[in-house]
């Protein structure tokens, strides 16, 4: 038998009025809207059909002036399992490869579509896209923040532990990351207590760890930071791997290997952690540098999980902007 679907906009986060504008950073979503999010997640994930019809005829663009394997796939997989086209761009694609602006580009590509999605470098770019789009902007990854990337994390977590606030995390490697900062700011929101372990000139921006200070005393959470990664990973329930060399850096290839040579996540570190602990990394990894095979194949390991997540955390993310957008838009 099949299933009728819901009907257009049922199952959205009940959070209506405060459901962000665009989303760019974790920070932008209230601590119950993210929550709603990832129940939202979670219920797409259960029934990824049951949505197909509540944007039918809808159009997502998505922006990449960077690769990506996840973030691509799972958002133009979202997109359809919303009814939705999904329209990739690649910079040389575009008139932004050969002189147009970016508002100019945002401006054009709004009245065409209901989303846009980009990955770019400078987080500047996102901001200037969302504002001179008329539709929500989704940042699919800037060298700053990677809120989609976060919000799998999340639901990994939720899923394996069946709760977030309250756990223990430990973020082990470039403190100053796209990743680390964004994975940041989900602990603050959700409650989860984070340290962070980085060599010396691998720190998180200070107003970022200011900013979720500020959110952990409501929350309950808690960041710390350390240079030694044993003493981050003892009784942490969770660690965090990322790659070393970002791919907008293969310059800085051999001073980064040589400075965080200390920070690899491999059996020798996870002895100083509890033996149920789990393994995180966003992929894609270099075997053998940040992580080993060992974790990576290991049965603690949740990055395929995270992996995974990212398509039904992406289809929760695109329904409920656009759909909150419509809420707000003046009648015609
Ligand atoms: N984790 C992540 O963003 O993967 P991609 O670069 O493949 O999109």
């Amino acid at each position: 038998m099949t299933r009728p679907s819901p009907a257009p906009g049922a199952g959205s986060p009940a959070v209506d009025g405060r459901v962000p504008d665009h989303l760019l950073r974790v920070g932008d979503l209230e601590p119950d809207v993210l929550r709603a999010l990832l129940n939202q997640a979670e219920a797409m994930k259960r029934e990824p059909l049951g949505w197909v019809d509540s944007l039918r005829g809808a159009a997502v663009g998505c922006v990449f002036e960077k690769p990506s394997t996840r973030t691509r796939v799972s958002l133009a997989t979202a997109a359809h399992r919303l009814g939705m086209a999904a329209v990739v761009l690649n910079r040389d694609e575009l008139q932004l490869g050969h002189g147009e602006t970016v508002a100019d580009t945002a401006r054009v590509l709004s009245s065409y579509l209901d989303a846009l999605t980009v990955r770019t470098f400078e987080h500047r770019v996102v901001e200037r896209m969302a504002e001179a789009s008329a539709v929500p902007v989704v940042n699919a990854l800037s060298n700053s923040h990677h809120p989609c990337q976060s919000l799998a994390d999340l639901l990994a977590l939720q899923e394996h532990f069946g709760t977030l606030k309250g756990l223990r995390a430990a973020f082990v490697g470039d403190g100053g990351s796209n990743t680390c900062t964004s994975f940041l700011s989900a602990c603050a929101a959700t409650g989860m207590h984070l340290t962070i372990a980085h060599p010396a000139g691998y720190g998180t921006d200070p107003a970022a760890l200011d900013e979720a200070r500020t959110a952990m005393r409501h929350s309950g959470g808690s960041v710390s930071v350390t240079t030694e990664p044993e003493d981050a990973v003892r009784g942490a329930h969770a660690v965090y791997a990322e790659v070393w060399v970002p791919m907008d850096r293969p310059g800085e290839a051999g001073e980064r290997r040589r400075d965080l040579a200390r920070y690899r996540v491999d059996d020798e570190l996870l002895a100083h952690a509890p033996g149920d602990a789990v393994v995180l990394h966003c992929l894609p990894a270099v075997r053998g540098e940040e992580i080993t095979s060992e974790v990576l194949d290991g049965p603690r390991c949740l990055a395929w999980l995270q992996a995974a997540n990212r398509l039904p955390t992406a289809q929760a993310v695109l329904h409920t902007l656009i759909t909150a957008a419509r809420s707000r838009a003046p009648l015609s």
